[in-house]
């Protein structure tokens, strides 16, 4: 396995494949790799002749306040994780090679980028869509493995493909989750004991939710639904605020007042909820 940390290095190789007639399988991550990105890796393992992992935290997608600063990072412990997944290359580029001075282009993804986490992140999805469009455009991946975890992101970066013609194949892998189903996320290293332990309690609402709208069992008050959902997320104590919980279509992310009608459709069920200054988000996305 090789760490790339220039564009032009990794620019050149990436070309070198592309005549070859090799396949490049790409996973995008901010480092601190856990078993969800792993599972990403699995997935373009196998699709892939060549497995490229970047890691970057990028500054772009961080607000004011947000936990730029203290976010984890640890190559060491993340090229050995790399290592033994069989990545063959890590792209682990310094803020400068990606943002040099002077730097002014930006990619705004309208509308889709208002809702949900948008509304409560302003500016972090057109970090998001900035980034990963630099990367598709060094790393010219066939394929791009994304986990459902951040289910805007992915409706995000979905748009951006579609619409600006960009040449990789989105992979949707499902959320990986701790046996208790907290999904797993970088950010859990913050959690307290408390809040560990009151965390998994985001995916139990959203099973709640899913057991309730399935036939058979068929609730279409979205209302009485979300009520009952932040209830069960308020009886634990270090819940302190709940941003959202929002019922979408998971592909135009327009928020649904009302399940009639909405047969044939995915779903999309998300909450973000504060535990003290740690921010957690989850989704499902269901077919009926
Ligand atoms: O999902 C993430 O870790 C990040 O948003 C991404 C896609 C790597 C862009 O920085």
């Amino acid at each position: 396995m090789k760490i790339l940390k220039t564009v032009s290095q990794a620019q050149k190789l990436t070309s070198l494949f592309r005549v070859k007639g090799k396949v490049i399988g790409f996973v995008p991550t901010m480092g601190y790799l856990h078993e969800g990105h792993l599972s990403l890796i699995n997935a373009a393992r196998k699709k892939a002749d060549i497995v490229i992992v970047s890691i970057f935290v990028n500054p772009l997608q961080f607000g004011p306040g947000e936990d730029l600063k203290k976010y984890p990072r640890n190559i060491k412990r993340d090229e050995k994780l790399c290592r033994d997944a069989g990545v063959d290359y890590i792209f682990y580029p310094d803020v400068k090679q990606m943002y040099p001075e002077g730097y002014s282009t930006y990619v705004n993804i309208e509308k889709i980028s208002d809702g949900l986490e948008g509304s409560i992140r302003p500016g972090h999805f057109k970090g998001v869509a900035t980034i990963v469009l630099k990367l598709f455009n060094i790393v010219q991946p066939h394929y791009s493995f994304f986990g459902q975890k951040d289910a805007q992101q992915l409706s995000v970066l979905k748009k951006m493909t579609a619409d600006l013609n960009v040449n990789t194949k989105i992979i949707v892998c499902p959320t990986a989750r701790e046996q208790d189903g907290l999904a797993m996320s970088s950010r859990n290293i913050y959690l307290s004991k408390q809040q560990r332990a009151d965390a998994p309690y985001l995916y139990k609402a959203l099973e709640y939710a899913k057991r309730k709208i399935m036939p058979g069992n068929y609730n279409r008050d979205i209302d009485f639904l979300k009520g009952q959902m932040s209830k069960l997320i308020k009886s634990r104590v270090s819940a302190t605020k709940i941003d959202y919980i929002s019922f979408n279509d998971n592909t135009t992310l327009k928020e649904l007042n009302t399940l009639k009608n909405t047969q044939n459709r995915e779903i999309l069920i998300s909450l973000a909820v504060r535990f003290g200054s740690v921010r957690l988000i989850d989704n499902i996305v269901i077919k009926r």
